[in-house]
């Protein structure tokens, strides 16, 4: 390709803006990430951590910008809050999350960029930062792998009752029916995504090879025919009916409006007696303490996941020691799925390109744009 047609090419991709842009001060940016602690400074692939920075603070500050780090993130005088006010760039995580609400978006008088160091933007107020034209991205697909594995081994965790398996035996124990009366096959089974995006679909795929009745999905964006086939996957369109077909559902929709308490007791009440549910996608999507009555209850069989509608979550939060009636059903965990050291390498040089990406003036991969200048990019954060 000759020097003008590349030029031509570039310009239709809409790179004529691609120019350095060139700073006369150095930027401010804001990173609220996790305490690491010890493990942080033995093991510096933990890059999400304020020990390890995302690996990004010598190329940031080789470039002459101020680079600040915290996890101090609550209240007026926080860190964050008071670092916010003329911050041009905020990176966040979702499994510490700075939350930027809307009256926070109003302060933020400076602030151009959000960037989600994994993947989720619910805990920035997208709607606002639309309006304020402030642009929020993701690293779209860093972690999708790490969440949809962690589905599945939630999945026949609970299906296979292995939590109180596993407590029998570091007790000192061994009595086979007692955990044996609640433990079953995942073959046979329904199973059932709430979303079928890139998370749900791969949980999807990968529990093809169990060989379960039926794969469902509920999704106001359907498959294309062909992947519908490939996993053999059936959308049903009423959420009532759908969760009334599954013996075990999966929650893999973002949160936004439409999702918020989805999941509550009257849905409940639809569930097949002794479902299972596994949620890796938000804590806030499912009501909490209508959940652990449904556990308590025996009406769900078990619920596992690693979200929580606050982080980190309370001491005494009821998703922590809910069981159901024969002494199980209960695979929580801290939120973790999505930041495998894997992940982890995945997400830290995504955030880098796109911060690179906007200090350049160079178009940012268009999967990553959430929240464009103005308004929403994706489709995924609800029905527009
Ligand atoms: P995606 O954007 O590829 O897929 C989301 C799907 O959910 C889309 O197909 C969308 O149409 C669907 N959806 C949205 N609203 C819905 C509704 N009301 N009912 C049914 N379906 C609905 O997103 P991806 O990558 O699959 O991630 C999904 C979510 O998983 C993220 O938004 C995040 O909240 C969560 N996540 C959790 C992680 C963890 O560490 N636990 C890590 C990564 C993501």
């Amino acid at each position: 390709m000759s020097l003008l047609n590349a030029s031509a090419a570039a310009l239709k991709r809409g790179l004529a803006s691609s120019a350095p842009r060139t700073y006369n001060r150095g930027l401010k940016v804001l990173a609220v990430l996790y305490k690491g602690g010890e493990a942080a400074k033995q093991e510096p692939r933990l890059l999400g951590t304020i020990e390890n920075q995302l690996g990004i603070r010598s190329w940031l500050e080789s470039q002459g910008h101020e680079f600040i780090v915290t996890d101090d993130k609550e209240g007026p005088n926080s860190v964050f809050q008071q670092h916010l006010k003329d911050a041009e760039i905020l990176i966040t995580t979702p499994f510490h999350p700075g939350y930027l609400t809307r009256d926070l978006v109003e302060k933020a008088k400076n602030l151009k960029l959000c960037v989600t160091a994994g993947v989720g933007s619910d805990h920035i107020d997208l709607n606002a930062a639309v309006e304020k034209k402030i642009q929020v991205l993701e690293v779209t697909g860093s972690n999708v792998v790490s969440v949809a594995e962690h589905v599945v081994m939630d999945i026949l965790l609970l299906v296979r009752n292995f939590v109180p398996a596993h407590e029998q035996i570091t007790r000192g124990d061994w009595q086979v029916s007692d955990v044996a009366r609640n433990a079953y096959d995942l073959e046979g089974k329904v199973v059932g995504t709430i979303g079928a995006g890139r998370i749900g679909y791969r949980v999807l795929e990968r529990l093809v090879p169990f060989n379960t009745k039926e794969l469902l999905y509920y999704d106001y964006n359907p498959l294309p025919a062909e992947a519908e086939a490939k996993v053999g996957a059936r959308r049903v369109e009423d959420l009532k009916e759908f969760v009334s077909q599954c013996d075990v559902v999966t929650v893999n929709a973002p949160l936004h409006e439409g999702t918020r308490n989805l999941i509550n007791a009257d849905l409940l009440q639809h569930f097949k007696k002794g479902a299972w549910l596994v949620n890796t996608a938000r804590g806030a999507i499912c009501n909490a303490e209508d959940v652990a009555a449904a556990v308590k209850s025996g009406q769900l069989n078990g619920y596992a996941g690693d979200v929580w509608n606050v982080q980190p979550a309370p001491k005494e939060h009821p998703w922590r020691y809910m069981q159901n009636p024969l002494g199980g059903g209960n695979g929580m965990t801290p939120h973790y799925s999505g930041t495998t050291l894997d992940a982890q390498a995945r997400y830290a040089a995504g955030t880098r390109q796109i911060i690179e990406n906007y200090l350049q003036g160079k178009p940012q991969e268009p999967a990553n744009v959430i929240v464009g200048v103005g308004k929403y990019e994706t489709k995924a954060y609800g029905q527009r």
